[in-house]
């Protein structure tokens, strides 16, 4: 195609050849990942957060707190319209979070972590998803050293 005419296509017209496919960069934002797994993600930090706290290792508890505040920062640019319940979220339950790993503080942990799981589980409801409710599974990760460093 003539440079000119690509140069007045819309954005989401253009296409990026790969070595199997030629894509619209519509197709190719279409292909982030979505909302279901992002949150697949979030559950699964979140439940390796608790057991590194519970294992005293904190390091790897405020490792995952990042990862979960990282994961919802995607999720907001890529769904805008969770963008002001994620911030929120962030602002509420995530900074102090992070506050009690580095304060190695296993009650402030437990308390700020039951409250956060409460308000996702509620922003489930709110975005017609109430069949979603989050809970801590019995058993720790068994892939990663959940205890504290000697
Ligand atoms: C630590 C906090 C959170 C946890 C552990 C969590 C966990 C989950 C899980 C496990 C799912 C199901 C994912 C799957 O399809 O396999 C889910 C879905 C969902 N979550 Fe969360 N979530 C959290 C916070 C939030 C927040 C802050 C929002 C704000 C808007 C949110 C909105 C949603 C929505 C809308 C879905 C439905 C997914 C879809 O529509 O495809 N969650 N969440």
């Amino acid at each position: 195609m003539h440079l000119r005419t690509i140069a007045v296509m819309p954005e989401d017209e253009k296409r990026v050849r790969t070595e199997d496919a030629s894509l619209t960069l519509r197709q190719i934002a279409e292909l982030l990942p979505g909302t279901g797994q992002i949150m697949a993600s979030v559950g699964e930090c979140w439940w390796k957060c608790a057991y590194a706290a519970r294992g005293g290792n904190w390091p790897l508890a405020a490792y995952f707190v990042r990862r979960v505040r990282s994961l919802q920062r995607n999720l907001a640019i890529v769904r805008p319209k969770y963008a002001d319940d994620l911030v929120a979220f962030e602002q509420q339950y995530i900074v102090p979070a992070l506050a009690a790993c580095e304060a190695r503080d296993g009650r402030a942990f437990d308390g700020v972590f039951a409250a956060a799981t409460d308000k996702a589980n509620e922003l489930h409801v709110k975005w017609a998803k109430p069949y979603i409710r989050w809970t801590l599974p019995d058993e720790p990760p068994k892939d990663m050293e959940m205890s504290g460093q000697p």
